[in-house]
């Protein structure tokens, strides 16, 4: 398979990140591996970047992509949210800067055997890994009610969340639903019944980010990166993260806000208690997006936001 991701905001991430000669980097999120290649072509002759992805699929077409950089590329096909582990067993100490690009690339996108797509004919998996221990299909067709409500609620702030459950377990008693092209039938067929207008967005947006963040896990892992990758950073080092939805970006808002002050005890308390310091100043105050130019030429990035913070 080529490669089709094209990287979100290139030019920030460069222009925050610095990449610069000999300098050491970890791309939590290789996907084509796009972010990867322009930072190691500012980091010759000694400068590395350890590349991580769940995905061989990500794995394989970096390599591809970076093949002139030899070793000063070390590919690491692991989850992210064992960071600090992945360092210690290739000895990096601490590094100049670390990007996390969230949520799942084009190549995924286009694999029909994931289903991430909603005219997907082909299994319902949507495993970044395609190994992940539940999949897609096991929630839609074994999942209660309740549970398949909370997390089409939970993850994809959908309103329609319990008809739209209800409306899959009347279907799966007939036939299970295999492919998602039928989920996002079901999806349609229920938001027709609630509202008279179109929108742009295909309605099954919500229930299919839903079940992805679900099957990977993929608030928790991120809840999990955070804190070690400022450990990761060298003083100085910086942190870029792009997330895609406003419950990725939340987490990420909350976690730098928390690490840029000294005390987070309750405001009732009359002395501190908590002995924290503050770890970061905030390079970006507010969450920076993607120029017109670069939406109009690749529409996966307009809902990027770009936060960005430096280790004291
Ligand atoms: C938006 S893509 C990255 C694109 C990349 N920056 C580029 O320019 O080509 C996100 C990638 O993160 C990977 N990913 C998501 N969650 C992960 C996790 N917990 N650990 C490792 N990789 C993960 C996905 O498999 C996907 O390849």
């Amino acid at each position: 398979m080529k490669n089709s991701h094209q990287p979100v905001m290139l030019g920030e991430i460069l222009e925050y990140l610095q990449p610069s000669i000999n300098q050491d980097f970890v791309d939590c999120t290789l996907g084509g591996g796009g972010h990867t290649v322009e930072i190691l072509k500012r980091t010759g002759p000694d400068g590395r970047v350890i590349g991580i992805d769940l995905d061989p699929l990500a794995i394989k077409l970096t390599k591809q992509a970076a093949d002139d950089f030899g070793e000063r590329l070390i590919l690491v096909q692991d989850n992210f949210k064992n960071l600090e582990l992945i360092l210690e067993k290739y000895q990096i100490g601490s590094v100049d800067g670390i990007l996390l690009d969230l949520g799942l690339s084009s190549n995924q996108l286009a694999d029909k055997e994931r289903g991430f797509s909603f005219t997907d004919q082909d299994f319902l998996s949507m495993s970044f890994a395609n190994s992940s221990e539940v999949t897609a299909s096991e929630i839609v067709n074994t999942y209660s009610v309740g549970e398949l409500e909370n997390i089409f609620k939970q993850y994809g702030e959908e309103n329609l969340a319990r008809p739209i459950a209800q409306k899959i377990v009347e279907v799966r008693t007939a036939d299970p639903i295999t492919h998602p092209k039928i989920l996002a039938d079901i999806v349609s067929q229920v938001y027709q019944r609630y509202y008279r207008q179109h929108s742009k967005i295909n309605p099954a947006t919500k229930v299919f980010q839903a079940l992805r963040i679900a099957v990977n896990d993929e608030l928790e892992n991120l809840k999990s990166v955070l804190p070690q990758a400022i450990e990761a950073l060298k003083s100085g080092g910086r942190l870029a993260v792009i997330s895609y939805h406003s419950l990725e970006d939340r987490i990420v808002k909350n976690f730098f806000r928390l690490e840029n002050q000294d005390c987070i005890c309750l405001p009732t308390m009359p002395v501190c208690q908590c002995t924290h310091v503050k770890k970061i100043n905030l390079v970006t105050k507010k969450p920076i997006g993607p120029t017109e130019s670069e939406v109009q030429k690749n529409p996966r990035a307009r809902s990027a936001k770009l936060r960005v913070i430096e280790k004291i």
